[in-house]
């Protein structure tokens, strides 16, 4: 016992340290082996089936090779295993013909409705398994959205780990039930895109990625969190990323990957890393990383760090062969357990998958190839295109529309695409298409290969028809911000509608967060002769709006990335066949610089640095990002985290707090770690109620939210005011009310203490804040579960 006494006492000694000086990362070894929790039958079948293997079917199944899909591990026919195919991404699969383009992740986030994310993600499951991809590359909750420059913020959820936790549990519960096993991505810290790889310097020297500086209760109460929701939700995989964290890697990150995931989240499948994100064999493999893609040394297709090394390194006596078996059930433990070993072959086609190369893109004929995957999945796509449009603006109830006699609609995001219906494409500098035509989805390999696109001229157009109405339209924005560019139009229409679009794609960071093409001189130019102007933005990501106050700006409509439906889900919240119900997932401040908190880590002298170390994005804001930050400053913003508008009322009345247990202690019980990690934190210690009623005369959805202020905890990183910790959607009819209830877990009361590495409830008052939006508090109250 005295041992460990002293044990616990130097962990904790340890510990202390790393909470004070995050630039080093602690090594965490030995890689902890699955046990297939919750897996146990599927894992019984791993087991045996890599008893059967010789140490180079191993090194093989751990190893990306080349084949008809983005990620392919390589059959052993031998024992009738034919391999594994991995496709992109997280909104679609993403090169494939005859396939959906969903709504991004954005947009379901912003729509605030489990019952449509869970949909999405089953229908985007049945897709992946309907062309044969075994393995879908997303979701996405890193980046979480630290920054409004992230370039990938769009493909993942909201800066609020909470809602982002909500959107991928929900996300991998749909997409595992339809068989096909997720890859929750990019783990962690992958906030910003520039320089997110190594590179070279002038002088040809390594210039290392950037390194993500975060402090141990930051980690776990941002960017760790939605992951654990994810792990507990049984996602198959977790894809490690390309930057840094503490100094290390996040493909051989040892803390991160044998410590937080494998340790203390319980993680029982396979660590795959982002393509090209290995750089090194046997230190990765022990290090926690099971699986290398697309295996190839970039530049060197006939080497690997994994492969003939993992082989060798294990015959060599470098590396532990119990380790190589570990990797290898990680892997085939969730295709027993989806029961992927019985498949539908890739589109319809029986390649042997590696025996192609260059690899297949769906672009051309294979056998009985080109599956038609896409169901009635339109409806239920325009359904959430719709529900994450959020109304941020609206004067006077000039929507919904009614029946306008003339209609104006304006800019370059109204129309059809110019470009081709693959948005995979480049940055938007190295692309300076996309200049016409409505965007529904951004680029890079969170994007998708439409099959067809309804803009927003055309449902406009069509549903303008049935109302006679002359709908004229504008959509160059270079001609709109000409003097007297606007001549054509006449009559000046009862409505002018203006369409805005914020481009963003993997591999570059924004660099403004005002909408792109001269979009505020658009605005300004139609408002000059149109008093009722609505603006809508298709955006990947947050857009600053220095038009708002515009007077003329009558309304404001916030519609993401709808996806391929875009001009139909458009229409029915313009004519109010569907009333808005969607809720920012974010902050827009009132000034682009009001968020410099939390900028890409970027400068001239860093991109002509010849220090390999250089870059350095040291997290010091901790946990105040996006509302948190302007909460904890008292700063005003536009529009707040949470808000959204309706064309109903709602009210909010009957807050009760009630414990369902009594005694609860401040720690959490010991109890055997499960995916998720400790199974106590997830328990539900005390439910909110409220009842929420429709006020006003048409039937429609709000989302009552729930924020808990926690006490501030001394010597530790300042913890926010409010925090969200508990959301529904409700659907009412006019006077309809319903009582609503917010489990609240242990994990929801409680801080990361970096000292006893534990999660522990503080003591004294905690304030529950119930309202609509971040900053809208209807009712409020609080409640003590520790004195
Ligand atoms: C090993 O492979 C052989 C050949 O396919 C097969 O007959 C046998 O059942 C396998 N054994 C296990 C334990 O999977
Ligand atoms: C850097 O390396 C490349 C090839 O790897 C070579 O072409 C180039 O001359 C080198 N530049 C310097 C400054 O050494
Ligand atoms: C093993 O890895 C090294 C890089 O560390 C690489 O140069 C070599 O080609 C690899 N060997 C094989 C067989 O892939
Ligand atoms: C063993 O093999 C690995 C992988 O090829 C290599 O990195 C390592 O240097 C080798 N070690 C010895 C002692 O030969
Ligand atoms: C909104 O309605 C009020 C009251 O009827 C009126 O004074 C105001 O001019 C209206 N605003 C606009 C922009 O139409
Ligand atoms: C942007 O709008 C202004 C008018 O406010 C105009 O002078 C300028 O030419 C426009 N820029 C482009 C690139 O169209
Ligand atoms: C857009 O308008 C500008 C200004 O009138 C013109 O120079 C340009 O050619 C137009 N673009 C297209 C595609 O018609
Ligand atoms: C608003 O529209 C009217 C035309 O109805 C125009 O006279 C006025 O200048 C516009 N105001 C702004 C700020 O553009
Ligand atoms: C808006 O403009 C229309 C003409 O386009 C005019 O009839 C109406 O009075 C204006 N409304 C306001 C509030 O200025
Ligand atoms: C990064 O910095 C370089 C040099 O200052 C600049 O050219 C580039 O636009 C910046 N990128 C972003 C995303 O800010
Ligand atoms: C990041 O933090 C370290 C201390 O951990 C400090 O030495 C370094 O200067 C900081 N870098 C920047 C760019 O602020
Ligand atoms: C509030 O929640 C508690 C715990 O679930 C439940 O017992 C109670 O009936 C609820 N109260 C109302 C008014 O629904």
């Amino acid at each position: 016992m005295a041992g460990l006494t002293f044990w616990t006492a130097l962990l904790s000694l340890t510990a202390r340290s790393v909470a004070q000086d995050y630039s080093t990362s602690p090594p965490v070894y030995p890689s902890p082996p699955t046990v297939g929790i919750n897996w146990e039958a599927a894992f019984a079948q791993a087991s045996s089936f890599v008893s059967n293997l010789t140490l180079e079917e191993k090194a093989q199944l751990v190893t990306g090779t080349t084949g008809p899909c983005v990620g392919n591990i390589g059959g052993v026919p031998r024992v009738g295993f034919e391999g594994i195919c991995m496709q992109d991404g997280p909104l679609a699969i993403r090169q494939a013909t005859y396939a959906s383009v969903f709504s991004a992740g954005l947009t379901a986030a912003a729509s605030w409705d489990r019952g449509l994310i869970y949909l999405r993600g089953l229908q985007m499951g049945e897709e992946f398994k309907g062309k044969g991809s075994h393995v879908a590359l997303g979701p996405v909750v890193g980046p979480l959205g630290r920054s409004g420059y992230g370039g990938r913020g769009w493909e993942g959820f909201s800066p609020d780990p909470y809602l982002t936790g909500v959107a991928a549990e929900q996300t991998i519960w749909g997409m595992q039930q339809a068989g096909v096993q997720t890859s929750l991505k990019h783990y962690i810290g992958n906030e910003q895109e520039t320089q997110r790889n190594p590179d070279k310097s002038a002088n040809n020297n390594t210039i290392e990625a950037v390194s993500s500086n975060v402090d141990d209760r930051t980690i776990h109460e941002l960017y760790l969190w939605p992951f654990a929701n994810g792990v507990r939700a049984g996602t198959s995989s977790i894809m490690c990323s390309y930057n840094r964290i503490n100094g290390s890697y996040g493909c051989q990150n040892s803390k991160t990957l044998n410590g937080l995931l494998k340790t203390e989240l319980g993680f029982q499948g396979y660590v795959v890393s982002d393509w090209a994100a290995t750089h090194a064999g046997v230190d990765a493999v022990n290090a926690g990383l099971d699986m290398n893609m697309p295996g190839p040394i970039s530049g060197f297709p006939n080497a690997s760090f994994f492969g003939g090394n993992v082989t060798q390194a294990v015959n060599n006596g470098t590396l532990n062969e119990s380790r190589v078996d570990d990797m290898v059930r990680r892997i085939m433990t969730p295709y027993f357990w989806l029961n992927q070993a019985e498949y539908p072959p890739i589109d319809g086609y029986e390649p042997t998958l590696n025996s192609r190369y260059p690899p297949y893109q769906y672009s051309f004929t294979l056998g009985s190839s080109n599956v038609d995957v896409r169901a009635d999945h339109a409806q239920s796509i325009r359904d959430l295109g719709a529900a994450g449009t959020v109304l941020l603006k609206n004067t006077n109830n000039t929507l919904p529309l009614k029946a306008p006699s003339t209609i104006g609609v304006f800019g370059n995001d109204a129309g059809d695409v110019v470009d081709g219906l693959y948005f995979s494409g480049a940055s938007f500098q190295q692309r300076q298409g996309y200049e016409y035509g409505t965007l529904p989805v951004a680029g890079g390999s969170g994007a998708g290969r439409l099959s067809y696109l309804v803009t927003p001229l055309e449902a406009i157009k069509a549903r303008g028809a049935q109302d006679n109405t002359l709908v004229q339209y504008i959509l160059n924005n270079t001609l709109i911000t000409q003097p007297g560019g606007l001549r054509t139009i006449a009559p000046v229409p009862e409505v002018c509608l203006v369409f805005l679009k914020s481009w963003a794609s993997e591999g570059s960071d924004r660099v403004s967060l005002e909408a792109n093409w001269n979009s505020t001189a658009v605005v300004n130019s139609v408002a000059a002769i149109c008093n009722n102007t609505i603006v809508i933005t298709h955006s990947a990501g947050l857009n600053v709006m220095p038009w708002a106050n515009n007077p003329n700006v009558t309304a404001i409509l916030a519609a993401h990335l709808p996806g391929q439906e875009s001009g139909n889900s458009i229409v029915d919240v313009l004519y109010g066949t569907v009333n808005p119900s969607g809720k920012l997932p974010y902050t827009i401040a009132l000034n682009e610089s009001d968020y410099s908190f939390a900028d890409i880590t970027n400068s001239t002298e860093l991109q002509e640095t010849e220090d390999p170390n250089a870059w350095q994005s040291n997290f010091t804001e901790a946990l105040l990002i996006d509302y948190r930050h302007f909460d904890y400053y008292n700063q005003s913003v536009l529009f707040e985290f949470g808000f959204g508008l309706s064309y109903t009322t709602f009210d909010v009345s009957n807050l009760d707090i009630e414990p369902t247990v009594s005694g609860i202690s401040p720690y959490p019980d010991a109890a055997p770690t499960v995916p998720g990690g400790n199974p106590t934190l997830w328990q539900v210690l005390y439910v909110v109620n409220i009842t929420v009623k429709n006020t006003g005369d048409v039937a429609g959805a709000t989302v009552p939210q729930v924020y808990l202020a926690l006490p501030q905890i001394a010597g530790s990183v300042p913890t926010p005011k409010n925090v969200l910790r508990g959301f529904e959607k409700v659907l009412l009819q006019p006077g309809q009310s319903l009582t609503v209830n917010f489990p609240l877990t242990r994990r929801d009361l409680s801080y990361w203490d970096v000292n006893l590495q534990d999660w522990v409830i503080p003591s004294g008052a905690i304030g529950v804040n119930v309202g609509f939006s971040s900053r809208d508090i209807r009712l409020a109250n609080d409640f003590v579960v520790v004195q």
